[in-house]
């Protein structure tokens, strides 16, 4: 499939999902206010991968944080998707293989990873509704 349509209604803040987009895993994590702030009160030029919140999100919709499932490091699936999953000492995602935290926006802040998650191509067709791809 070229790209995915997911319906985002079901997914109450604080909480993501993984999909499969072109066989890859896909996270969409609706974010919470703090985990907006917490992305937006970091130092960009501290991070390895400079890069600011805004730029990995769309304008207007900066509660949905889109990204590829996929280490930069060497390719585990990190967790923070599911409910009760470590999420790092970052509040994002953490890769359990050898250890990288990701941020609330998916930025790579601590371990061997050497690039922020990837953002995939998206876009709303609807308030509801998600294309990925
Ligand atoms: Fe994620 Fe190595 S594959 S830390």
């Amino acid at each position: 499939l070229a790209s995915v349509e997911v319906d985002i209604s079901q997914i109450p803040v604080g909480e993501a999902v993984l999909v499969k987009w072109r066989g890859k895993p896909v996270f969409i994590r609706h974010r919470t206010a703090a985990e907006i702030a917490d992305a937006r009160a970091v130092d960009v030029a501290s991070l390895p991968d400079k890069q600011t919140d805004q730029e990995r999100v769309l304008e207007g919709k900066d509660e949905w944080l889109v990204l590829t499932g996929i280490c930069t490091h060497l390719g585990c699936v990190p967790l923070g998707t599911k409910s009760g999953d470590e999420k790092g000492e970052y509040g994002g995602w953490f890769c359990p293989c050898h250890g990288s935290h990701y941020d609330t926006s998916g930025r790579i802040r601590k371990g061997p990873a050497p690039r922020n998650l990837e953002v995939p191509e998206y876009a709303f067709l609807s308030d509801t509704v998600m294309r990925i791809g």
